[in-house]
């Protein structure tokens, strides 16, 4: 029989602010409400590792999501880091050299869980064509999320509006993260590519990713709850139709 899935565990709560000082008052008013917080460059280029364990403190578990991309050299050395670190999740970008690259860095760390970034949400298809392809959005995905699972990657970052052309493309296999998820009728901000959480989990997606509208509400922890309950009945109605 398969096991429950509980949402509280499939939510990554973004903690985009400066300093330790703010994610600090962040995590106070959250609560035991997140038990996933996930670190990004702003606050990791102002406190570096030592955001890192006063999370882990605070008994959360951590994704690192710096979005590796780099020599392979360079990308399998600070791989081999961030496992020094005992997080859960990095983010790399899902070229299939890179994605090597940094399961080989990993190796001594079998915890540590490598997400192939494989197009920014913020990015819609004029952004995608600029950069060169002229493949659509959902093509450049798959393709992306093909090599992740070939590589033998954790999961793949990817918007709510490919779960289902992944899961076609891939099995089952590949854990799918969703940033982007904004609740109905909310600012979508610089997002391109948005859905609400029932959306995205009913689409397939396994973990949401979610900063603004959780670090800006007036109440952050009543959000983050909201946002656990209406996971939770997107995951139940997907178990029961399995
Ligand atoms: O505030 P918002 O909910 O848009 O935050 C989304 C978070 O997810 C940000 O920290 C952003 O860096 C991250 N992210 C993303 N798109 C990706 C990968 C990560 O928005 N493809």
């Amino acid at each position: 029989m398969l096991s429950k899935i509980y949402a509280i565990d499939r939510l990554m709560v973004a903690l985009d602010v400066p300093d330790a000082r703010s994610a600090e008052s962040l995590l106070d008013r959250l609560q035991d409400s997140v038990r996933v917080v996930k670190i990004g460059l702003e606050l990791f280029t102002s406190e570096g590792p030592t955001i890192v364990k006063l999370v882990q403190d605070q008994g959360k578990q951590v994704f690192l999501d710096l979005k590796f991309f780099d020599i392979d050299e360079t990308v399998k050395r600070a791989t081999a880091r961030v496992a020094d670190l005992g997080v859960e999740f990095l983010t790399v970008h899902a070229h299939r050299k890179t994605m090597h690259a940094a399961l080989d860095g990993k190796r001594a760390q079998p915890e540590l869980k490598i997400l192939a970034v494989t197009v920014l949400t913020n990015f819609d298809l004029k952004d995608v064509q600029e950069g060169g392809s002229a493949w659509s959005i959902a093509e450049l995905v798959v393709a992306r999320a093909k090599a992740a699972a070939d590589v033998g990657c954790y999961g793949v970052v990817a918007s709510g509006q490919e779960p289902n052309a992944i899961r076609q493309a891939v099995g089952q296999n590949l854990a799918i993260v969703t940033p982007g998820v904004r609740l109905v009728g909310a600012d979508t901000h610089d997002q391109a590519r948005v859905t609400t959480p029932s959306q995205a989990i009913e689409q397939g997606s396994d973990y949401l990713v979610i900063g603004r509208p959780i670090r800006d509400a007036d109440d952050p922890q009543a959000a983050a709850q909201a946002i656990v309950m209406e996971m939770q009945g997107a995951f139940d109605r997907r178990m029961a139709n399995l």
